[in-house]
């Protein structure tokens, strides 16, 4: 075991892990952040997206080890001082959310899109969660969210 030192959504955790293990493991198994989901464990489906200084990437792809020193950002960490962020509002009002095992990497992927494009097309949305599987919604209500959200944004 080595113990090593990771800064998730602006806190420090201390975490004694292995070699091999996956930072999607050391979140939900050892720092108790469960918000992001294990789907395929292979890259594919993108359920386990976090922010990886800003960018969007499947922590199962990760180890732990290698991401010493950068910022993280789970799903966790999203909602500003209490409050939903516009992007998790805006899946709720637009039904966006059914299973929801796709909607932390989805909200994420989505966050980081707005943060570099504050006012994104369709085209570009797209491409922002193609990375991003969901097996319920048929998509259409979640590009909806996220222009949604990009209004709202425009309007502050
Ligand atoms: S669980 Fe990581 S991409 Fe599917
Ligand atoms: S809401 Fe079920 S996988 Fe997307």
């Amino acid at each position: 075991m080595i113990s090593i030192e990771l800064k998730v959504n602006g806190e420090i955790y201390a975490v004694s892990i292995k070699p091999n293990e996956t930072l999607l493991d050391v979140l939900r198994d050892k720092i108790g952040l469960t918000g992001t989901k294990k789907g395929c464990d292979t890259g594919q489906c993108g359920a386990c997206t976090i922010l990886l200084d800003g960018k969007p990437v499947p922590s199962c792809l990760l180890l732990a080890i290698d991401v010493k020193n950068r910022e993280i950002l789970t799903i966790e960490g999203v909602a500003e001082n209490g409050s939903l962020h516009p992007l998790q509002e805006a899946f709720v009002n637009a039904g966006a959310v059914q299973c929801g095992y796709c909607t932390p990497g989805m909200i994420l992927s989505a966050k980081a899109l707005l943060d570099r494009n504050p006012h994104p097309g369709e085209k570009e949305i797209k491409e922002a969660i193609s990375g991003n599987l969901c097996r319920c919604t048929g998509y259409v209500k979640i590009i909806q969210a996220i222009s949604a959200a990009a209004d709202r944004g425009s309007g502050k």
